[in-house]
């Protein structure tokens, strides 16, 4: 079970260091970790946010722990060179294109979410979010317009290809959850998200046991926080599924409780290769305090153990030790607590 470790930067080193403590403690056989420099800090040491030994590193391991990259300092630099790019790198390179961002209320978290408790006690759901394609990774630049002013632009395009093997993806998660998937689109206005529809649909056809919607994204950020309880699987584009993962964290109570697994078509030994992270990024404004909430992190741990190393058991354990701890009212400041990141990993530990 080769592990390669990419903490990062900002809290990404203290959120990792928390999800290790519980990796050691299940003293899983065969586990070895490698640590590789991303983002910023590997910008300061090697010149570039993913040095090729990192990439190396990755490609040589069965899953990939990454904690978070982004450095107010660097948002000068030219684009290819900034911190964001590590994680952007990972992605395209190590074909991971589909992330899943599960969204669960725990127990007795009700009340913390930013919905009334009635409301968020409901949420069950999962956002299948595509990662390889998009806005993200469309040609783009700043030209000069006639009349002299700068212009942005960034090329939206999805080819068929990738949105049908992200929706095969979202169809089958659906078979094994409460099959039903709402696809998040646009395609009121863009051409890109008409054909993300058409082949959505084609697709369905595979997977009659599933119930299918369609939804403007507009909408879906609406019903998202009006009755999030109606959703069950999610799958949308790169962009919008960024946007509804950072939102529905807050449903449910906190950006630091969730967790993601970016799976391409790679097999390991056990699984499927991956790399897992919290969805939040390294938070500059509480970096280097200890006030970091690890749990995302550590239950992104969980999701590797399970989608990379079929260890549903030892993911299903750490899990509860999470749910459990929040259940007991171990709250970090992101929940209106005192605990800090040491503190929430050795309640976690406690009842692994
Ligand atoms: P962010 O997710 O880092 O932080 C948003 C807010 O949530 C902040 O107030 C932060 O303190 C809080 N927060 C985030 N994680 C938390 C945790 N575990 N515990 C407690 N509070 C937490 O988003 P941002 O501020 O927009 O971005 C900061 C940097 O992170 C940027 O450079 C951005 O590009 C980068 N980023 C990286 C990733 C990634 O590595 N995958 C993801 C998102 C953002
Ligand atoms: C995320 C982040 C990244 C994204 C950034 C840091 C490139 O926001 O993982 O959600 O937009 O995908
Ligand atoms: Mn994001």
């Amino acid at each position: 079970m080769k592990i390669a470790v990419f903490p990062g930067d900002g809290i990404g080193p203290e959120v990792t260091r928390q999800a290790l403590r519980v990796l050691e403690a299940l003293d899983l056989p065969g586990l070895t970790l490698f640590e590789g420099d991303v983002g910023g800090i590997a910008y300061r040491r090697h010149g570039h946010p993913l040095p090729a030994e990192t990439l190396e590193m990755a490609r040589a391991a069965d899953a990939v722990l990454f904690g978070a990259v982004g450095d107010p300092a660097c948002d000068g630099l030219e684009r290819h060179l900034r911190p964001e790019q590590a994680i952007l790198g990972l992605r395209a390179q190590l074909g991971l294109f589909a992330n899943l961002r599960p969204a669960t209320t725990f127990a007795g978290l009700e009340t913390m979410s930013a919905l009334r408790p009635e409301v968020a006690a409901a949420i069950d759901l999962l956002i299948v979010r595509e990662l390889n394609g998009d806005v993200y990774f469309g040609d783009k630049g700043t030209r000069t317009l006639d009349d002299g002013q700068r212009q942005g632009w960034d090329m939206m395009a999805y080819a068929e290809g990738e949105v049908r093997r992200i929706a095969h993806i979202a169809f089958r998660a659906a078979q094994g959850r409460k099959g039903r998937l709402v696809s998040v689109d646009k395609a009121n206005v863009l051409e890109t998200s008409q054909l993300w529809r058409d082949v959505v649909n084609a697709v369905a056809a595979d997977y009659p046991d599933v119930t299918l919607e369609h939804m403007y994204v507009d909408n879906a950020a609406m019903q998202l926080v009006r009755e999030p309880g109606r959703f069950d699987v999610i799958v949308t584009g790169n962009l919008f599924g960024d946007i509804l993962s950072d939102q529905a964290s807050m449903c449910v109570g906190s950006i630091g409780l969730l967790a993601s697994a970016s799976l391409g078509e790679r097999a390991t030994d056990f699984g499927t290769f991956g790399l897992y992270e919290p969805i939040h990024g390294s938070a500059p404004d509480i970096a280097g305090q200890g006030r970091a909430n690890p749990m995302a992190t550590i239950l992104s741990a969980a999701m590797m153990l399970r989608h990379s190393f079929g260890r549903e058991a030892d993911a299903a354990r750490i899990e509860s030790a999470v749910a459990r701890a929040l259940a007991d009212g171990v709250r970090g400041g992101d929940l209106g607590g005192d605990a800090g990141t040491a503190a929430i990993g050795d309640a976690v530990l406690e009842r692994l």
